[in-house]
């Protein structure tokens, strides 16, 4: 079995390539800096390494054209993402982060939920985040990209429905897990089971469907009180250079 984990070289996607590489799958991984390449290319001798930048137009043909190279996949998982912390909201960050996270990242599900299709089934994840529930004052540009994941991963699973497709498509969410120690396994638990989704860690589930519901009022008065609040359910400080 063959899986690609765009986005594979460090962190949660590193997690879940060494997953897919100890239960004896032929895994590839990308990554875009060359320490992380050569550190995963290192560490893991069999795995196939390569450069992807998903921010550089072209994204989809590049899948698309790695993919024929590796001869198919099984398996998906776009696990790349791009995090500024932003409180001015500066555009340069905005912009880098919605070309990564939402046209790059749909970029890359469009090649292999395409591929899929051409070859009769197959399992596709993304890891979007927690942070796609709701808008956040500090990141605009991240909670509304991976809100936009959430949207499109929908979007396929519909299309593999409707089209009959044994397509299983899984948005991984996780919450403030940082390195992901131990995340690797719920998340490839997760695609081979064909989950919908999978909050990471689960409980976070609950608390999302409370958050969405919160109403409007209290969503804009949150900046001040809520991360004191859901502290004690993050295994990882927010990413503020400057927490208030
Ligand atoms: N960790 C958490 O607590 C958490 C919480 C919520 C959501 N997430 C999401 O989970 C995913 C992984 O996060 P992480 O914490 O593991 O972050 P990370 O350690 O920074 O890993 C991000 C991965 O994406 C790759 N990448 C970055 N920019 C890219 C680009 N322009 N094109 C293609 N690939 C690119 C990186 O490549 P290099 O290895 O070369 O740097 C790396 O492999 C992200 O989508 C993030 O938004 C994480």
């Amino acid at each position: 079995m063959k899986a690609l984990v765009i986005g594979g070289t460090s962190g949660l996607g590193r997690a879940l390539a060494a997953e897919f590489l100890a239960a004896g799958w032929d895994t590839a991984v990308t990554g875009v800096r060359e320490e992380a390449i050569k550190d995963f290319s290192d560490s893991y001798p069999s795995a196939r390494v390569s450069r992807l930048d998903l921010s550089v137009p072209g994204a989809h043909a590049r899948v698309e054209t790695l993919l024929a190279s590796l001869g198919g996949a099984d398996a998906v998982a776009v696990c790349a993402g791009f995090y500024a912390d932003n409180p001015e909201n500066d555009w340069a960050a905005e912009e880098k982060t919605i070309a990564v996270n939402a046209a790059g990242c749909a970029a890359a599900l469009n090649a292999a939920y395409a591929h899929f299709r051409r070859k009769g089934g197959g399992r596709l994840a993304c890891v979007s985040s927690i942070g796609g529930v709701r808008g956040n004052a500090r990141c605009p540009a991240y909670n509304a990209s991976k809100a936009f994941l959430f949207n499109y991963l929908e979007g396929l699973r519909q299309n593999a429905a409707a089209a009959g497709a044994k397509i299983s498509v899984t948005n991984i969410i996780p919450a403030y897990i940082g390195d992901g120690a131990g995340a690797g396994r719920a998340m490839l638990d997760a695609l081979l089971q064909g989950r919908r989704s999978a909050y990471i860690p689960g409980y976070w589930r609950w608390l999302a469907a409370a958050y969405r519901n919160l109403p409007d009022f209290m969503h804009e008065g949150m900046t001040r009180w809520h991360y004191v609040l859901l502290r004690p359910f993050m295994q990882r400080s927010p990413r503020w250079k400057k927490p208030e």
